[in-house]
C-alpha cells in the first residue's frame, strides 16, 4: 500500500484533550482510520458507515476480508440500532455486569450494520470499552467504531504506543498514543446468537464469571457444539507469532525448567535464545547467550497476562533465534493467557506429557 502521512498524538489517558479528540473524531466521520487505546489493547478504528474507512482497516493490517470486526459503542443508545429486536434478559444481565469493559457480545445483527464490517455474517460483535480515550473518541464521533486490534495481521496485539507506531505508522491516518492498555489481552468474546452461549475467545472476564451471571456456557472445542464451520472466523488464522520460532514447555515447574535446561544444552552458545519465564525461575537462566524475560510472579496471573504481548515484542527487538517459554495453569485468567501463548508458539510443545497427547503440532527441535 502507498505510505501515507500519519498524525501521531499523545493523549492523557485520564483526561483526554477535547481538541485532539475532536480532530480524531472528524477523521473517523470523514472515512479515516484512527488508532486508539482501549483497556485491553490498541484498536484501529473507522466508522462502521464508511465503506472506505472499513476497507482501509483491512488494508492497513493486511487482514483477510473474511475476518469480521468488533463494533465499539459508547452507550446503549448507540448499540440498540445495531442488533435485531429487543435485548434478551441474558444479554441485559451481561451488559449490567460487565460493560463498559472487556467483554464482546456476538448478537444477531440488524440491517444497519454494513456487510463488510461483519464479513457478511448475519451476526455482529459489539463491545463498550471503558478506556476514557476510547469512550471520548466514540462519543465525539457519534457513530459506532469498528476496530480490530492495532497490529499487522499475524503479529501480537499492541499494548504500547511504540509497538503501534512500529506496525502502523504510514498505514493509518492517525495514532492516539496513551497509557492504559492495562489488561493487555483482547476482550473475552461470547457468542449469544444461538440458544447456547459459546465462549469464542477467553479473556480476563473468565468463563466462571460469565457463568455466575447466565449459567452454563460452552467452548467451541467442546463436543457440545456440533458445528463444522468455525464460529469465529479469526480463529483459523495465525496469531501473535514472534519473529523467532517459539516452543512451550509444559508440566509442573520442575519438569518445565528441566526440559528447558535440557534443550539449552543441545544448542551452541552462538545461538541467541529468548526465555519467557517468571520471577520464580528467572534466576536459573544466566548464560550469556540467553535473553530471559520474566512475565512477573506466577501468583499474579493478571499482571503476567498484561505483559505477555509487550514481552513477545521485546524478543523481536532482541533478535533472538529461538524462544523457549514456560506455561501456566489453565484455570481462571490462566485460560486466556495460555490461549494466546499456545497461538504464539503455534502449539509447539517442547516436552510431551501424557495428559497433553491430543494437542496437535508437536515438534522436536534438533540442535543447530
Ligand atoms: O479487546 C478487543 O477485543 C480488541 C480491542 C481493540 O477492542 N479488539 C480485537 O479485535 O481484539 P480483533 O479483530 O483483533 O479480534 C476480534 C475477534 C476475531 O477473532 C473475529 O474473528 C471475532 O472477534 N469476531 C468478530 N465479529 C465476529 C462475529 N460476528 N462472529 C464471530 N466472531 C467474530
Ligand atoms: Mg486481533
Amino acid at each position: 500500500m502507498l505510505k501515507k502521512e500519519t498524525m501521531i498524538r499523545s493523549i492523557d489517558a485520564m483526561h483526554p484533550n477535547k481538541l485532539e479528540i475532536d480532530l480524531a473524531a472528524d477523521l473517523i466521520r470523514q472515512g479515516g482510520t484512527v488508532v486508539f487505546p482501549t483497556e485491553t489493547v490498541y484498536g484501529i478504528g473507522a466508522s462502521i458507515h464508511s465503506t472506505e474507512g472499513i476497507r482501509k482497516i483491512f488494508e492497513a493490517k493486511g487482514r483477510p476480508s473474511d475476518n469480521p470486526l468488533i463494533v465499539h459503542v459508547a452507550s446503549l443508545e448507540m448499540m440498540h440500532p445495531l442488533v435485531k429486536g429487543p435485548l434478551s434478559p441474558r444479554v441485559i444481565s451481561l451488559i449490567e455486569s460487565f460493560w463498559p469493559g472487556p467483554l464482546t457480545l456476538i448478537l444477531e445483527k440488524s440491517k444497519n450494520v454494513p456487510d463488510p464490517v461483519t464479513a457478511n455474517l448475519d451476526t455482529v460483535a459489539v463491545r463498550m470499552p471503558r478506556h476514557p480515550v476510547a469512550r471520548a473518541l466514540i462519543e465525539a464521533a457519534g457513530v459506532p467504531i469498528a476496530a480490530p486490534s492495532a497490529n499487522l495481521s499475524g503479529k501480537s496485539s499492541a499494548t504500547r504506543a511504540n509497538h503501534v507506531i512500529d506496525d502502523l505508522n504510514g498505514r493509518v491516518d492517525a495514532i492516539l498514543c496513551s497509557d492504559g492498555c492495562e489488561i493487555g489481552l483482547e476482550s473475552t468474546v461470547l457468542d449469544l446468537s444461538g440458544d447456547q452461549a459459546v465462549l469464542l475467545r477467553p479473556g480476563i472476564i473468565t468463563k466462571e464469571e460469565i457463568e455466575n451471571v447466565i449459567g452454563n456456557i460452552v467452548s467451541p472445542t467442546s463436543h457440545e457444539v456440533s458445528d463444522s464451520v468455525p464460529r469465529s472466523p479469526g480463529m483459523k488464522y495465525t496469531h501473535y507469532a514472534p519473529k523467532a520460532p517459539m516452543l512451550m514447555a509444559v508440566g509442573d515447574l520442575a519438569s518445565m525448567t528441566e526440559a528447558i535446561h535440557a534443550q539449552l544444552m543441545s544448542y551452541d552458545r552462538s545461538v541467541r535464545i529468548g526465555i519467557l519465564c517468571t520471577d520464580e525461575t528467572i534466576g536459573g537462566y544466566t548464560d550469556e547467550n540467553l535473553v530471559a524475560i520474566s512475565l512477573g510472579s506466577r501468583s499474579d496471573l493478571r499482571g503476567m497476562s498484561s505483559r505477555l504481548f509487550s514481552t513477545l515484542r521485546s524478543f523481536d527487538e532482541s533478535n533472538v533465534d529461538l524462544i523457549l517459554a514456560e506455561s501456566f495453569p489453565e484455570v481462571g485468567i490462566g485460560e486466556a493467557l495460555m490461549n494466546r501463548l499456545r497461538k504464539a508458539c503455534g502449539n509447539r510443545i517442547l516436552n510431551q506429557e501424557s495428559t497433553m497427547d491430543e494437542r496437535p503440532g508437536i515438534v522436536s527441535m534438533s540442535s543447530r
